[in-house]
């Protein structure tokens, strides 16, 4: 475990904001989680990738940057693996992982920024396939009792960009290690449902994509659709696709006939990103912030825009949206 004072937060998160830290304490082992003892009655924040947070002032309860590291086989049976991996490591490079050992089951989830230890709290999603899809167990360490624990799939109550670590547990585990189910060659489901799959592989020639063809493809789609956090600063979709009854979207699809949609149980889930679209907002540049020329639930960072700014920005999209549409739309990013 390493502690160190009054830190820019700039390099920790994919927004690029530059706010301080009054305490940055890195857990590298799973030792280290047992250190978080000393501050049991503490509120505390937890910082993965930083690839899903908005930064807007300084922060001043302790923040620990989460980056154990390790992949282990629990169990290989004939068709599937169980495999650990630590919390601390990449999402896309354990992605990449899988793909070199021929395990599938995440390569549609190629290029989600973030680390493995964050993907379970919003159940991570994309082209068809969520975290928990995949995930058999997850490994978490108990603030209030000192101890780890396990929690099945079942447990979690995983649903659109949720979980129970996002809601009814939040601040009480930190999760230590993620334990995910892959299949093994032969018995691969492909899954290219996703339209923009299909037709990228079609364009390819590749009729009977491996688990490598889909990972390629995907990390294709995003590159060409979504900013590099490394150029310019961003946390993925900044908000939720809204989810409203069947009776709301019938009047609103009489006005807006081609309004993506997708079912949700009883109800219907819209793209956020078309209404925003909608409402002129594609690639506007409000000072050192707007959003994406190719995507408009992307909010970005032009370079030293500030939290507030940003915040503002958001504020600004939620208006125009429920002036327009009568939709709330509600941030997926966590506002600090
Ligand atoms: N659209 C527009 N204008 C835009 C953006 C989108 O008209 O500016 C339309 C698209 O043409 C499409 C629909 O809206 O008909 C949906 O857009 P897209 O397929 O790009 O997906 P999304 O709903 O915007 C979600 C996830 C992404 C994930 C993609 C692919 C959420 C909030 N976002 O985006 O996840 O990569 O599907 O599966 O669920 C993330 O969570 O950070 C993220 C990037």
């Amino acid at each position: 475990m390493i502690i160190t004072n009054n830190v820019s937060a700039q390099p920790l998160t994919t927004f690029g904001i530059d706010v301080a830290l009054d305490t940055l304490i890195q857990v590298n082992s799973e030792e280290d989680f047992y250190y978080l003892d000393q501050w049991k009655d503490t509120e505390i924040k937890i910082l993965g990738g930083g690839s899903n947070v908005l930064l807007t002032q300084d922060i001043h309860l302790p923040v620990f940057n989460i980056n154990n590291k390790g992949y282990h086989i629990v169990k290989d049976s004939e068709d599937y693996v169980l495999v650990n991996i630590a919390a601390g490591e990449t999402w896309h490079d354990a992605v990449l992982w899988a793909v070199d050992n021929g395990y599938g089951g995440i390569e549609n989830l190629s290029l989600i920024p973030g680390k493995c230890g964050a993907a379970p709290i919003q159940n991570i999603g994309a082209y068809g396939i969520e975290i928990k899809d995949v995930l058999h167990t997850v490994k978490a360490y108990d603030r209030e009792h000192g101890v780890i624990k396990f929690f099945h799939n079942q447990e979690c109550d995983f649903g659109y960009r949720t979980s129970n670590f996002k809601t009814k547990w939040k601040d009480k585990y930190v999760i230590t290690d993620i334990i995910l189910q892959l299949t093994k060659p032969d018995h691969h489901i492909i899954n290219t449902s996703y339209g923009a799959i299909s037709s990228e592989l079609e364009d390819r020639g590749i009729s009977d994509p491996s688990i490598k063809d889909v990972s390629e493809v995907v990390t294709h789609i995003r590159q060409s659709k979504l900013p590099d956090p490394k150029v310019v600063g961003n946390a993925g979709s900044f908000f939720k696709n809204p989810i409203i009854s069947k009776d709301k979207f019938i009047k609103l699809q009489s006005s807006h006939p081609d309004m993506p949609n997708y079912p949700a149980g009883a109800d219907v889930k819209l793209a956020a990103g078309w209404l925003i679209d909608q409402c002129g907002w594609k690639g506007r540049v409000i000072g050192n912030t707007g959003t994406y020329k190719n995507q408009a639930l992307v909010i970005v960072n032009h370079g030293n825009a500030t939290g507030s700014e940003v915040r503002a920005v958001a504020q600004a999209i939620q208006k125009d949206v429920s002036e327009r549409f009568d939709i709330k739309i509600e941030p997926e990013v966590n506002i600090w």
